[in-house]
Parts: C-alpha cells; sequence; structure tokens
C-alpha cells in the first residue's frame, strides 16, 4: 500500500514540476529518483507525515534535488557515474587524508591552492578544509557557528577560490573534504536575525520557548557539551524575549529538524556544496540531529532517520559523493551512523573512530594495551560499504569516551582511571612528560576532556625543552608508532596538519580575547613554513617525523591486504604491551600481513607458535613492509623495540 501511495505521489509530483525543469535533460537524474523515491518516501512520512502540507514539502524536496541537479557540473556528474560503478572505491588503501584550516595552514584558500604540492610530497591525497562558510569574527567557534551558508568567509577568500582550489586538487587526484555544519547556525545568521526580531517563520527553524517550563524539562536530561564556556542548553535572546536551545556555544542556535523546511534547506545547502567540488561532505555534530525531552538528545533514533534521508537524496543528485559522520559517541552508537539493516552504508559511509583516537592515548599513558584490545574488541563490526576515518589528533579535544566496562574488564577502576588519564595528559602526574591541558571541565560531574597538540602530548616539547636526545627520540617513536597503527588499523588514515613535522602547543592563544577561554586553541597553530622546510634537512625532528610519514603512507598504498574490507583478525599476543593484529587481502587470503605495536618503554616480545595456525607466518622469513629489514627475533619470539611497530610479512 504504502508502495502505491509514493508511486502516485511521485506522479503527481512529477507532472507538476515547474515547466523549466521538465525540460532538463533529467534522464539520470529520473532513473535514480526511480529507484530512491520509496526510501525517501516512507523516511520523509515517518518524520513529517502528520502535517497537513507534506505533500507540498515532499514536492519541494524533489524540486530542490532537481534544481541541484540541473546545476551539477558535467564533469562531476560523469564521476557520478564512475564512481557509481566502483562503488567501493573509498576502501581502498590508497586513500589517505589530512585536515586542516585553510588560515591555519596557508592564510587562504589561494594560498592552499599554491600549497597542494605539500599534500603531494607527503603523499596524502584527501584534504579535509575545515569550515570555509562566512561565520562572525568573534564569535566563530573556529567556524562551527555558520552565518552564511552559500558564502566564502572573507578571510579565507571567494567563492571563485574555492573552485579554483577544488580543480588543483582535481587535477592532482586529491580528493576534497569540506564541512557542512548541519545542528546550528550562527546567532548571526538571517534566520537567527529574523527570528529575534520576532517572524515566526524563522522561530520555528528554531527550539524557540516563550519561558524556562520546557527548557528545565530538556535541561533535567540533556549533558552539557561545554559547561565551562557554555554552561546549560539554552540562551535567553533579549530582542525576542524568548530562550532558544543552544547546546554547544550560546551563540551556536540548534536548528529544529522537525520542521521539514529546515531539512529541505539543510538538503539544499549539502547538494549545493557538493557541485561546487566537494568530494566528500562532513557532517558536523550529526548525533545531535533530533531533540526529545527525557533523553540526552544524542543518538535518537530520527536523527538517524534524517541521515538516511539525506543520503537518499544526495544519491539521486550527487551519487558520486560520500558522507562523514562526525559522531564522537560511545562506541556501540558510532556504528549506527554508517546505517542500519543495510549491508551497504545507508547514512555516512565514513566515520570518525573516536574509540580508536582514545584508546589509543590511554596505550600511550599506561604503556599496556589491555584497554586498547578490549575496546577494540567490542568495536561493533562495520557495513560492508563503509569504513573508519582513523586519526590520532584533530582540531578538537580528546574525550575518554570508551566504555566503562571495557574499562573494568581490562582490570581498572572506571573513575580513577579516567581521573589518572587526565592527570597524565595534563602534566599533573608524577613523570609524564605530557603537556596537554584539560578541556571542558565539569565541576558538577568532575569530567573533562584534553587539549593539546600530539607531538606535546607525546612528550616532544618537554623533551626539546630539556635537550635530552633519549627523551626526544622517545617523544618521535610514540609519534611514529601511533602513525603506524592507524594507517593499517582499515580505514583511511587522517592526518592533522603540523603533526606531519611536530608542532608543539601554540601557547599564544591566551592573548587573543576570543579563544583565550578555549583550550583547543593550543592545538590550532598556524603553521610554520620555515619549520615545514626543516623536513628536508638530515637529522632535525621534522625530517625524522615527515620521512617516516612519507615513507608510511608509500608503503601502505602497496599493501592490498591494507584496503578495508572487515578483514581485521586481532591477534592476542598474551603480551599487556602490545597490540597485534591481522590484515587480510580481501582478494587473497593467503596474502596477509601482521601489525604489531610496542606501546612500552622496554622490548617486548611476542610468541609466535599461534600465528603458525593461521597459516602463512612462517617467521624465518619474516620481513617488515615498512622498513624493508629482518625483525629482531630472540629463540621463536618475535622482538619488538620499544615504542617500535612492525608491519610483517612472510616473503
Ligand atoms: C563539531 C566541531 C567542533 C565544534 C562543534 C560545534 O564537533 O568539530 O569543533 O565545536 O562541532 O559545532
Ligand atoms: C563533543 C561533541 C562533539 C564536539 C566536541 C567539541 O565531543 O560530541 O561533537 O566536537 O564536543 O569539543
Amino acid at each position: 500500500m504504502y508502495e502505491q501511495v509514493s508511486h502516485s505521489l511521485l506522479n503527481e509530483i512529477l507532472s507538476d514540476l515547474k515547466p523549466d525543469i521538465k525540460s532538463e535533460n533529467l534522464r539520470h537524474f529520473y532513473t535514480r529518483l526511480g529507484a530512491n523515491f520509496y526510501s525517501i518516501y516512507s523516511l520523509f512520512h515517518l518524520l513529517y507525515g502528520e502535517r497537513d502540507d507534506f505533500k507540498q514539502q515532499s514536492q519541494r524536496l524533489v524540486e530542490t534535488m532537481a534544481r541541484q541537479y540541473m546545476l551539477r557540473p558535467d564533469e562531476y556528474k560523469q564521476k557520478d557515474i564512475e564512481r557509481e560503478k566502483d562503488h567501493t572505491w573509498f576502501l581502498s588503501q590508497q586513500w589517505t587524508g589530512m585536515a586542516l584550516y585553510s588560515d591555519g595552514f596557508a592564510g587562504d584558500l589561494k594560498n592552499l591552492k599554491a600549497k597542494a604540492g605539500y599534500f603531494q610530497d607527503l603523499g596524502v591525497n584527501m584534504v579535509h578544509v575545515m569550515p570555509i562558510m562566512k561565520c562572525p569574527t568573534d564569535h566563530s567557534d573556529g567556524g562551527y557557528a555558520v552565518s552564511d551558508f552559500r558564502e566564502v568567509d572573507d578571510r579565507m577568500g571567494s567563492m571563485e577560490d574555492i573552485d579554483e582550489l577544488a580543480n588543483e586538487l582535481r587535477k592532482r587526484d586529491i580528493l576534497l573534504t569540506l564541512d557542512v555544519v548541519l545542528n546550528h547556525t550562527s546567532n548571526e545568521h538571517e534566520w537567527a536575525q529574523k527570528a529575534s526580531q520576532g517572524d515566526e517563520k524563522y522561530q520555528d527553524y528554531y527550539y524557540v520557548f516563550s519561558n524556562r517550563e520546557v527548557p528545565d524539562m530538556f535541561e533535567e536530561t540533556m549533558p552539557e557539551i561545554f559547561p565551562d564556556t557554555a554552561p546549560g542548553n539554552f540562551t535567553w535572546i533579549e530582542d525576542m524575549d524568548k530562550w532558544v536551545m543552544t547546546v554547544f556555544k550560546n551563540y551556536q542556535w540548534d536548528l529544529n529538524y522537525s520542521n521539514p523546511a529546515v531539512f529541505i534547506e539543510m538538503m539544499d545547502i549539502i547538494l549545493f556544496w557538493a557541485n561546487r567540488g566537494a568530494d566528500i561532505v562532513r557532517l558536523d555534530a550529526v548525533a545531535f540531529l533530533w531533540k526529545k525531552i527525557g533523553s540526552t538528545c544524542q543518538n535518537e533514533r530520527e536523527a538517524h532517520l534524517l541521515l538516511q534521508l539525506m543520503k537518499d537524496c544526495c544519491q539521486v543528485t550527487a551519487p558520486g559523493v560520500l558522507f562523514i559522520a562526525e559522531a564522537i559517541v560511545a562506541p556501540v552508537e558510532v556504528a549506527r551512523y554508517f546505517g542500519e539493516d543495510a549491508i551497504n552504508a545507508k547514512e555516512c559511509e565514513i566515520a570518525y573512530n573516536a574509540t580508536l583516537m582514545a584508546l589509543l592515548w590511554d596505550a600511550v599513558a599506561t604503556k599496556s594495551t589491555k584497554l586498547l584490545n578490549q575496546g577494540i574488541k567490542s568495536l561493533p563490526d562495520k557495513l560492508e560499504r563503509a569504513t573508519w576515518l582513523n586519526y590520532i589528533r584533530c582540531h578538537d579535544d580528546i574525550g575518554l569516551g570508551f566504555d566503562d566496562k571495557d574499562i573494568l574488564l581490562a582490570g581498572y577502576d572506571p573513575i580513577p582511571h579516567r581521573r589518572f588519564l587526565i592527570d597524565y595528559f595534563t602534566g599533573e602526574f608524577n613523570h609524564s612528560s605530557a603537556r596537554g591541558r584539560p578541556f571542558g571541565h565539569n565541576a558538577k560531574t568532575g569530567d573533562a576532556r584534553i587539549s593539546g597538540s600530539l607531538a606535546s602530548l607525546a612528550g616532544l616539547e618537554a623533551a626539546l625543552d630539556n635537550g635530552d636526545p633519549d627523551e626526544i627520540d622517545d617523544a618521535i617513536k610514540i609519534i611514529i608508532l601511533l602513525h603506524g597503527m592507524i594507517m593499517s588499523f582499515g580505514g583511511i588514515p587522517l592526518l592533522y596538519y603540523g603533526d606531519e613535522i611536530g608542532t608543539t602547543n601554540d601557547y599564544r592563544y591566551v592573548e587573543d580575547e576570543r579563544k583565550s577561554g578555549d583550550t583547543r586553541w593550543m592545538h590550532r597553530p598556524a603553521f610554520d613554513w620555515d619549520k615545514a622546510e626543516l623536513r628536508n634537512k638530515p637529522n632535525t625532528v621534522e625530517n625524522r617525523i615527515f620521512q617516516a610519514l612519507k615513507k608510511m603512507i608509500s608503503v601502505r598504498k602497496e599493501v592490498a591486504a591494507f584496503a578495508d574490507f572487515n578483514n581485521r583478525e586481532l591477534r592476542d599476543s598474551g603480551n599487556p604491551h602490545l597490540f597485534a593484529f591481522c590484515r587480510v587481502n580481501h582478494q587473497h587470503v593467503s596474502d596477509r600481513v601482521l601489525v604489531v605495536g610496542n606501546f612500552d618503554a622496554h622490548p617486548q616480545h611476542m610468541e609466535l607458535d599461534d600465528l603458525k595456525e593461521t597459516g602463512v607466518i612462517q617467521h624465518s622469513q619474516l620481513y617488515d613492509l615498512y622498513s624493508g629489514e629482518k625483525p629482531a627475533m630472540f629463540k621463536d619470539a618475535l622482538v619488538i623495540p620499544p615504542y617500535r611497530f612492525y608491519w610483517l610479512q612472510a616473503r
């Protein structure tokens, strides 16, 4: 029945389409719309079916998709078709990403284009340019408080600059990732301004309340994201004489997706950026899209329905474009952002692997891999056509987002263990060489997260200050070890700009009033190009890190077993300092790579007996793909030097 209704609605919509749309060549569009409409209709109906204007809204949605399809450049339409044929293209081990701010990295978009050669020098072929859309000068949350989704911020450049950047990257076979901040707008966005002036249409774009009654009910179950700088989830707007929901900073107004007009606007904006050349769109804070009294307002079922609907609509207009879910949530919840009840991803093809990130940092602090092994064991399987974004650092803080159950299973007590990690990384703990700072300290719950650059958290800053060559060596080894893990784990490794040359904390943020309250700015540096030049000068810190990563990326590209086809087998090495897993080439199961990392300051060994049973690994012939050397052996055991990793294969 549903199916018939959807069919006749589609026919009605198509016959009512505006003449200019009908006259276009829409062959591929119609085919894809036909294939996806039942799903689009069902989801749209589940979300908005109760409304009197459901039919008009459906009509507007289809028109929006059709108009963006008409605007889609031929070159991208061609790419869509190629990617539809080769639909697992992004699971390949060929891809390595880097995330950066265009201003922080290069000054602006023009200069970023001029620096494209740097990515090729390193081997990076996916560039995530963090928000470039117009935002207020003072209250921007690093670009994540957008005041105009269709304008490039003056400080970054212009629309032409982004077009030119997209062209340049495409010529070099580098993928472009852009952000669309879906969950909220800046209070200076036109919609928020109109709402403030009393325009009810736009008040309905947000969650607006005339008194505290409903906000208080929400507050009972909603956590605080920025408890120290933006406590509470609602802000009083004087002009409007009303409260508005502001989950993040008080100038970031949450969009109201129970209004289909908001959905359609934001869908249009996603497609707009797809048409400007984004190969991948990073969807910010997706866990927060749906709000419900009595819940944490995260990971709600409707948030998933919205994402499924966005994916289906994108599939019709720009099927070559992938989505990244930025959902920094519990491990069981994260995997749901790939989509559920489907073999192929039905929401976002790619998701941040915040679990692996936090677990790796746990291993660094404890020099033990007990929690890392346990946590990865509990990481749910992903869908077939889906992949992780594996990272060590990004522009945000590190949340200790692993499960208390896993902490217990690893043999620790959750509260003191988390406390220890915060102390360790903020340098409060005895011998810790880490130089981070707490972020988002919550006085009520005692929770905190961690800010700091990779190099400073790994001890490089302290080692350089001490001028101690051994400490410097260790910190560099830790940096390289962590990259050795994200490059082989399965998924797209995402480097963070500056980490490849050992950039330490930038403490100047405290001098800037707009940044001083937010410790995340200590790891959002202005890239130092003079320092980057040292990558070519032998034996400098920059040279050692950069060349190691460069080599790792180029070796990774040659190792088919590193492509992400759910082909990872965890190995219980019996040694609590090692993290070990096998990667199996999905086309030739005899082609295996044993990855092993030693998180301890002392050499560790691993018995290989149990590996023989998995076949193939004959240790007499083992060699390390990364260094090209034979690993050290003692009797029958593999010896892994301190903070080293191997990518082992039988010759
Ligand atoms: C995302 C961004 C973060 C920002 C938040 C609110 O999580 O990564 O930087 O503060 O969204 O937009
Ligand atoms: C929380 C949110 C995430 C955001 C971060 C910013 O972890 O879940 O979306 O990026 O806070 O600190």
